[in-house]
């Protein structure tokens, strides 16, 4: 066996053969940590490639069987919708999420589930058994027939695997987990890598599912760097807000459905509840329409939500003026203030500028952006937009109003929670709404005379 050590950054997963103060890659200053491998790696391996040939059979596109496509429900619809209609064969999930969110909750209530009629093994290498088996009391999800083990050794947990043959593993949290070929610490972007890879590669081959629960670290990825996100089929982030008991589940890759859908959930004293109407959730109702507040249907997949984007201008003090976004591109923010201010004549240059998006939420699709500027401006001018308004758009950096896709669903959306007027891009599908008056704009301009007309 070959012994060799390398220095891998612990942020971006770079490699290099020795220490640096900082990582050639990403930058990141002190983040190389060496790394000792005990020769296992395909590097090793003196096969000549024709014996590989033989090895893996090469098949005709159209004789390979369809069963992938069979999906499977974990019996909660919330969570079947951000998988693009439930579980595929072998495919294998990363649920992510900052500690406390409710990752372990969400995975032992889909376990639950799952383990009707089919081998489950949990493994918990975070919390005991008994821990578990307490969360599964209040869950009231004792009596399910799923299996639990409290292991964090890969080499263990890959014997159990070849006994067990479970269709469904789930494993909280990869970063607990080690191999003995490695040296390093349980967490670091090798263990994490390496781990993650035998399981992946053990689930592909055995058609099993699996399920395996991330940290984010306080930069906002998982174990560090993102390396675990392209080993996998399906991503899913946890959002939400401290003190709220809303929870956002968003798928951000899948590679058996559409990306960016998303489910929304409750967290109450018995686990996490399926919120199924959640359009008018993170809309906060003012008794009377207030300046900086504009209304915004987003949508998120195949789902439309209205929401509410709050904003505050307030001079400042400060030589480099504040500009805060929240569940809002900052970078997109300082386009939209250079728009405003281009193509409105509104001198921000000395004002703080905060923007939020209300509930907790991230909106991350430009069609936001003249909900942003009309919230700006309005919390500028310290005038408030007219009741039952919703708006829509992107913004062009000629202050041109840029048409968006699911313009009749958003309206949909609006109409049935009782909006009366819409601001929306002039399109030629806009068409017409039997109870919202719809005001077509081609501009920023165009709108900002419409809302602040009346
Ligand atoms: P948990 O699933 O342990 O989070 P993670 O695995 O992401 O770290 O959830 C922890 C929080 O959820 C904790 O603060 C308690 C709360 N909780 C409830 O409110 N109701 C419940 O039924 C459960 C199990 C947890
Ligand atoms: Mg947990």
């Amino acid at each position: 066996m070959s012994r060799s050590s390398i220095f891998v950054c612990q942020h971006c997963g770079a490699s290099s053969p020795k220490w640096m103060g900082r990582c050639a890659e990403c930058g990141a200053w002190n983040s190389l940590v060496e790394e000792r491998t005990t020769g296992t790696s395909s590097k090793g391996n003196t096969r000549g490639s024709s014996a590989y040939a033989v090895a893996s059979s090469v098949q005709q596109l159209s004789e390979l069987s369809l069963a992938e496509s069979r999906r499977q429900s974990c019996g909660i619809g919330e969570l079947d919708r951000v998988l693009g209609g439930g579980l595929v064969e072998g495919a294998a999930i990363l649920l992510g999420g900052e500690p406390g969110i409710g990752k372990s909750t969400l995975l032992l209530q889909a376990a639950a589930g799952l383990a009707q009629g089919q081998p489950v093994l949990y493994v918990t290498g975070e919390e005991s058994a008994a821990q578990v088996a307490l969360r599964a009391q209040r869950l009231d999800l004792l009596q399910s027939p799923m299996e639990v083990l409290a292991e964090n050794h890969l080499e263990s947990i890959e014997s159990v695997l070849a006994q067990k043959k479970p269709k469904i593993l789930l494993v909280d949290s990869i970063q607990t987990l080690f191999t003995d070929t490695l040296q390093s610490a349980p967490g670091s972007v090798a263990q994490v890598r390496e781990t993650a890879a035998r399981l992946v590669r053990h689930a592909k081959g055995n058609a099993m599912v699996l399920w395996l629960v991330g940290h984010v670290t306080k930069e906002g990825s998982i174990a560090g760097p993102r390396v675990l996100e392209h080993m996998v089929d399906t991503v899913l982030y946890f959002e939400g807000e401290a003190g709220s008991p809303y929870r956002i589940v968003r798928a951000i890759k899948n590679r058996f459905g559409a990306a960016n859908e998303l489910g929304v959930f409750a967290m109450e004293e018995r686990g996490l509840l399926e919120v199924r109407n959640p359009s008018g959730l993170f809309l906060r109702q003012h008794p009377q329409p207030v300046p900086g507040s504009v209304v915004l249907a987003t949508q998120e997949g195949s789902r439309s939500l209205l929401v509410e984007v709050q904003a505050l201008v307030t001079p400042s003090p400060l030589a480099n003026p504040r500009r805060v976004a929240m569940g809002f591109d900052p970078n997109r923010l300082s386009l939209l203030l250079a728009i405003l201010h281009r193509h409105c004549g509104s001198f921000l240059f000395d004002q703080d500028v905060f923007v939020n998006i209300a509930g907790g939420m991230r909106v991350l699709e430009p069609a936001a952006d003249l909900a942003v500027a009309l919230a700006i401006l309005s919390a500028f001018r310290n005038q408030a937009l007219p009741e039952g308004l919703v708006t829509f758009g992107e913004l062009g950096l000629a202050g041109e109003l840029r048409p968006v896709a699911h313009t009749a669903g958003r309206l949909r959306e609006s109409e049935k929670l009782g909006f009366r007027r819409a601001i929306a891009p002039w399109s030629e599908q806009l068409g017409r709404s039997n109870e919202l008056a719809l005001h077509p704009a081609q501009s920023l301009s165009d709108a900002v005379s419409l809302a602040f007309s009346s």
